[in-house]
């Protein structure tokens, strides 16, 4: 019986996915970048900045962590979701190669006017991420600025 078992394997694959129910799964992937920023408005006097933002006015950088996850149903053929590979490619290509030991403030044209917090950082992620990825499969976007704060940007909030 055990070479009747070991010859069959193959096909228990296929009648194991053909029997199975499809549910959707939740994957992702984690990928870090070192950044300065300044938040500071630059319509608005020293003054005023410093009260908004108080020392976070001051050019200063962070250790940032960007997870993303993406939602689907399993591919039968890979049992994947999604090549979390493919999904790093993704997010390194469209976000980290220009963030990655940049002033966020100054050197990204595609964050030009934007006040630099985890908030808009995360918003502007998100966009990027989606136009790129199957439709409907990014869930969220979570952007950790120090260990103890983070923003996120999903589907489900
Ligand atoms: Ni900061």
């Amino acid at each position: 019986m055990a070479y009747h078992d070991l010859t069959d394997a193959d096909t228990a694959v296929a009648r194991r996915a053909l029997a199975s129910s499809t549910p959707t799964v939740l994957v992702s992937r984690r990928e870090s970048f070192n950044a300065a920023h300044q938040l500071r408005d630059p319509g608005l006097s020293d003054e005023e900045n410093q009260r908004l933002f108080g020392k976070c006015a001051n050019l200063h950088g962070h250790n940032y962590v960007l997870e993303v996850v993406v939602v689907g149903e399993i591919n039968q053929t890979t049992g994947y979701v999604l090549d979390l590979k493919h999904l790093s490619d993704v997010i390194c290509r469209l976000i980290i190669q220009d963030v990655d030991h940049r002033n966020l403030s100054t050197d990204v044209p595609w964050l030009e006017g934007l006040i630099p917090t985890a908030e808009n950082l995360a918003v502007a992620f998100w966009e990027r991420l989606r136009a790129d990825l199957p439709e409907g499969s990014l869930r969220s976007v979570r952007l950790w600025e120090t260990d103890k704060n983070w923003a996120e940007v999903g589907d489900h909030v």
